[in-house]
Order: structure tokens, then C-alpha cells, then sequence
């Protein structure tokens, strides 16, 4: 990186100090933290949830135990990293689920403590609400606030059981899409923080800002940029790195996640490419036996497919049409999201 004095500020996951623009959802985030309260984090990809609650979460007083739902997409797997991340023990396989239950409850019963659930969509999709309604009922006497971070759902409440969602009860904070202007700033910002002066074109900037309201997009296509400049981030070269920058947006989505979803990606992107945009459940499976057949694996079940299917969806990386009725009973009629 030639133009850059500081690639940090470029680097993505950096948080930097400054947050442009969530003034009144830092303060509502910053006074739920300080009182435990639960709250409900929802927008759409790239408004700054993550960002946010990082930021806003380095001052509070309690323990913070951070994950990514992606990761952690079943109860089991959560506990497991609640667990190590409330003691700094990491704890071996083979345990039941009520046990690591009890000791989570010992360890925050003497500690406020903040989770955070980022993404949780796909631990609700993957394995239901059995640990949201475990950690509403932790009794720790007012001593654990949780954060839910959904990207999907507006209203958790239609999400999960009764039961669990009266005692959660969390405040909602929605997360708006930011506008052009202000996905600039952020952007100028970056800029200033990491690029020797008169390095990128205004018209470069204007032209990714106007072009999507998804800040992890617009900061990669801007990375990218400056990748590939020899001296200046004009506006013809950012135009001319769109797509490149894009298939590096949904590589950097698609890494958490298994080998399958990565090959399930690859068969709508060449059916696409071949045969037009939209795309049917039924091929899609086969070109996607064919790819794991070439590569000398095997191929999940269609369940599994159809449920990996919603997870891309939930990335927001393809849209799904569902149609009811006709000979097959419910299809899907899928298309790539693709450059916003
Ligand atoms: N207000 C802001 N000020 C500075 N940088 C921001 C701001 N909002 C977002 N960003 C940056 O934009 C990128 C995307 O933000 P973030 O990951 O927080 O979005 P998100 O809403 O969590 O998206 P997703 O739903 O895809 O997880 C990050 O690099 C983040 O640092
Ligand atoms: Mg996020």
C-alpha cells in the first residue's frame, strides 16, 4: 500500500474511535449497558451494529463476553464460549448442556456481565431459543444484561416463544441505512486517518458512497482501491474495481462459514452467469453436486442445503422468492444479491 501512512485504519474489523453519525443509539446503548437492561440491536448489513456496540461496550463496568452467532450457531457451542470467556479456562467437549448451564450461572451470579449476541438470527434459525430462554432466566439478581444483534428481524418477538420473549423484554434501538453523505464521512475519515494527503479523488469517494448504503462493502471496495492505485484513488479505478471488490465483500462474509456454503455460493454465481438471473432450488442442488463430486467430497442433504440456502439469505448475499402451490408444493426461486 503504497499510499497509505497507516493501513490500520483500512483494515478490516478495525473499530475506530470515532463513530460518525449514532449519537442517540450510542446514548441509548451506553444507558442500557450501565443499567443491564436487555436491548435489540436490528438493521440492515453494514449500518454500524457491531461497530457500535464494540465501541460502546470498552466503557462499561461490567464483563463483556462477546460472539458472533455465526460461529456459535447452536446452544452448546455458545455456552461453551460463554463459559470460557466469563473464566479465561477454555473447557474441553463431552460436557452436558445443564452442567455448563449451572456453572454459567455460577460465574455471573457474582459479576455483572453483558452478553453479546451479534447475529443472532442464525442461532435462532439453527437451533431455536432454548439458550435465549436459559439466559433470560439466569438469576443473577439483576446482575446480567444481554445484547442481541439481528440483521434480519425486526421484532424478536415473532421470533421466539412467548415465554422467553416476556422475560427479555428488550428495548429496541432500529439501525437505519446511512446516507450517501454520511457513508462519505465515513469513508473521508478512513481516508484521512491512514492516506498521505492528496491521495484519493473527492469524485472516488462520492462515487462508492452513492453507489451503496452497506458501510462493510463500501470500506472493502475502498480498501481495494487503494490496493490498487499506483498514486491517486481516482474515480475511474474505483468504478473500474467494482465487481473485483464485491467478490471480495461476500469472500470475507462467506469465511466463517463450512466449505459447502462457500461451493453453494459458486453454484448460483455460474448458473447465473449461464442461464440468467434467477434461479431454481433444483438446479442449484445439482450443479452443486457436481462441484463437491469434482473436489472429491460429499454432498449434504437437501435439508441441509435448503437450510444453508437461508443462511446466505441471511447474509444477504442472494434474495429467495417462495411461491406456494403448482405440481411441487413450495419452490424457491433464488437470485445473487449482487453489486448494490
Ligand atoms: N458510524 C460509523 N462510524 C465509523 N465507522 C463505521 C460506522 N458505522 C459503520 N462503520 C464501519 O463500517 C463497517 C461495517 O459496520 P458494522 O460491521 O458495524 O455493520 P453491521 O451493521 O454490524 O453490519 P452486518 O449486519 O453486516 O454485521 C465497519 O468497518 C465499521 O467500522
Ligand atoms: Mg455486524
Amino acid at each position: 500500500m503504497e499510499l497509505a501512512n497507516d493501513e490500520i485504519p483500512l483494515e478490516q474489523g478495525h473499530v475506530p474511535e470515532k463513530v460518525v453519525n449514532r449519537d442517540s443509539e450510542t446514548q441509548q446503548l451506553t444507558q442500557a449497558a450501565k443499567q443491564l437492561h436487555n436491548i435489540h440491536l436490528h438493521g440492515p448489513r453494514g449500518t454500524g451494529k457491531t461497530h457500535l456496540t464494540k465501541k460502546t461496550l470498552e466503557e462499561a463496568e461490567a464483563k463483556v463476553c462477546y460472539l458472533s452467532c455465526i460461529e456459535y450457531d447452536t446452544q452448546y457451542k455458545a455456552l461453551r464460549k460463554i463459559y470460557s470467556e466469563l473464566t479465561g479456562e477454555s473447557i474441553g467437549t463431552g460436557h452436558h448442556t445443564s452442567e455448563l448451564q449451572r456453572k454459567i450461572k455460577e460465574g455471573t451470579g457474582a459479576v455483572e456481565t453483558i452478553i453479546v449476541l451479534d447475529e443472532l438470527d442464525f442461532l435462532l434459525l439453527n437451533d431455536g431459543d432454548d439458550l435465549l430462554y436459559f439466559l433470560s432466566r439466569l438469576e443473577t439478581n439483576g446482575n446480567l444484561g444481554l445484547v442481541l444483534i439481528t440483521a434480519n428481524h425486526q421484532d424478536l418477538e415473532e421470533q421466539v416463544e412467548p415465554r422467553t420473549y416476556s422475560t427479555l423484554q428488550p428495548q429496541r434501538i432500529g439501525f437505519e441505512p446511512y446516507t450517501g453523505e454520511q457513508t462519505y464521512e465515513i469513508l473521508a475519515d478512513r481516508a484521512s486517518k491512514s492516506l498521505k494527503p492528496r491521495t484519493v479523488h473527492r469524485a472516488a469517494l462520492t462515487y462508492i458512497a452513492s453507489s451503496t448504503q452497506n458501510t462493510g462493502y463500501a470500506l472493502t471496495w475502498f480498501r481495494t482501491a487503494v490496493n490498487n492505485a499506483d498514486d491517486v484513488v481516482t474515480e475511474e479505478l474505483v468504478k473500474r474495481l467494482q465487481e473485483k471488490a464485491y467478490s471480495l465483500y461476500v469472500e470475507n462474509q462467506l469465511s466463517p462459514l463450512s466449505q459447502h456454503h462457500k461451493i453453494l455460493y459458486q453454484a448460483i454465481a455460474e448458473i447465473s452467469q449461464e442461464s440468467g438471473p434467477v434461479v431454481n432450488t433444483g438446479s442449484i442442488y445439482n450443479r452443486y453436486e457436481i462441484i463437491v463430486d469434482e473436489r472429491g467430497s460429499t454432498p449434504l442433504s437437501g435439508r441441509r442445503i435448503s437450510d444453508y440456502l437461508k443462511q446466505l439469505e441471511q447474509l444477504n448475499l442472494i434474495s429467495a422468492d417462495y411461491h406456494y402451490g403448482g405440481e411441487k408444493g413450495k419452490t424457491r426461486e433464488i437470485r445473487l444479491t449482487g453489486l448494490q
